[in-house]
């Protein structure tokens, strides 16, 4: 309840006050700016969005109700904000059905780690909650914002298809499409965008997203296409026509504008709120106050990394929270908060009691130097990427045809 008055009274346009202050960070679809070296305040975000922080209450529930052990994003705050999870969670204890929702903008060939996150986490939620899963390629979006034809974006998309089921995805409960194909395989699909077009103002989008006079239209009837998905009146095959099956998004908090747009035109066009689970930014290797850039190869570890490639770009590029010389570190001790190597081994190391090791005994007491982090940091991204990449041979022009496939999936509704 608390919830939703927050989110009533947050205006729909976040940005156009707070973030214009200097000291403030700027988040939005398309950029994503902090000038402090530990990233985005997340505790301001959730103030300035209206949604809600992921609380110990919510993470004792999801164990309870699950009998599964919290996946680490979870308890270490990755995933750290959420709209109505309360909602699903009761669904889920009267075994009511709900499904998951995320998506990939294909606009570069190459995933890096930073794009995992979301992908990990939704496939964890899937077999926890064991729920479908709709997976939306917007090739389109990439196409009205980037400079790429529509040749290479469908090429692009593909790759990334791949990449995305070699992260394992079971393809009886996945449906993976692209915009481009399957608002022509789904007049469903496409009824459902124009709606929520017809529903939803100039103004309204201009206030989300910052759309001025010289936006092509294009790009202002986007956010409806990547809204419609969170409704199963688009997914008649999966849904039997049901149009009032309950949608959960895991997505980083930057997806969150197109989320609260969808979320308000819901009962206008008398369709579910879809519920939203958010994470934070994967900080760029260079710190979290820097860009990661899929067209800057240093910026991040990417799935095409050899492993000489992942362990050159941590040694050179990971910053460092040490200090400056050996010996004022064995005095001071490292700061983890800025430090890189520290960062990406709490979004990739598992065992907690080894992280709180390496944290409290080893770096920041300053009896370790930032090479031990970076040393194991390398042989985790290297065992990590080295198995997406095995996997990711096995996966073939056929089975992502498969995945792509308009179908009924193993659920009965
Ligand atoms: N716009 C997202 C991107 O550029 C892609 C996307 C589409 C998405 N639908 C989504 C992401 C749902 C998260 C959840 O990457």
């Amino acid at each position: 309840m608390a919830e939703v008055q927050a989110e009533e009274m947050a205006s729909l346009d976040i940005n156009s006050e707070g973030a214009n202050a200097k000291d403030e960070d700027f988040v939005d679809p398309w950029n994503v700016q902090s000038s402090s070296a530990t990233g985005v305040d997340y505790a301001k975000l959730i103030v300035r969005f209206g949604c809600t922080a992921i609380d110990q209450v919510l993470i004792d529930r999801i164990k309870s109700l699950t009998g599964k052990d919290p996946h680490w994003f979870l308890t270490r705050g990755i995933f750290f904000s959420h709209r109505e999870m309360h909602k699903i969670l009761n669904l889920y204890e009267q075994k009511k059905p709900f499904y998951l929702y995320t998506g990939r903008g294909p606009s570069s060939e190459a995933m890096h780690v930073g794009h995992l996150i979301p992908f990990l986490f939704t496939k964890w939620l899937q077999e926890t909650f064991d729920v479908p899963l709709v997976i939306q390629m917007t090739d389109d979006e990439k196409y009205l914002w980037k400079d790429i034809t529509m040749e290479e974006v469908r090429r692009v998309a593909l790759e990334n298809v791949k990449d995305i089921i070699s992260l394992g995805f079971d393809m009886e409960k996945t449906f993976i499409f692209c915009d481009f194909d399957y608002v022509g395989q789904c007049p469903e699909f496409h009824r459902t965008i124009v709606k929520i077009q017809k529903h939803v103002t100039f103004n309204q989008v201009k206030g989300i997203f910052g759309f001025g006079n010289s936006d092509s239209i294009g790009k202002i009837a986007f956010p409806a296409v990547q809204a419609a998905p969170s409704f199963s009146s688009s997914f008649p095959l999966i849904f039997n026509g049901k149009k009032d099956v309950p949608c959960l998004i895991p997505c980083a908090i930057d997806q969150d504008p197109y989320f609260r747009m969808t979320r308000d035109v819901a009962p206008r066009i008398d369709f579910q709120k879809p519920a939203l689970l958010h994470s934070v930014f994967f900080p760029a290797l260079q710190g979290a106050n820097s860009k990661m850039s899929a067209s800057e190869p240093n910026s991040s570890i990417f799935l095409t990394d050899t492993p000489k490639q992942i362990k050159d770009k941590i040694n050179k590029y990971a910053f460092s929270g040490g200090q400056a010389t050996v010996e004022e570190h064995r005095e001071k001790g490292g700061d983890c908060d800025v430090d890189i190597s520290y960062q990406y081994l709490k979004f990739f190391l598992e065992d907690d009691e080894r992280l709180e090791k390496i944290r409290q005994q080893d770096y920041t007491s300053g009896e370790l130097l930032t090479g031990f982090l970076k040393k194991e940091l390398i042989t985790i991204l290297q065992t990590l990427i080295g198995d997406i990449q095995a996997r990711r041979k096995t996966v073939t022009d056929d089975m992502a045809k498969a995945f792509m496939t308009p179908r009924k999936l193993k659920f009965d509704f």
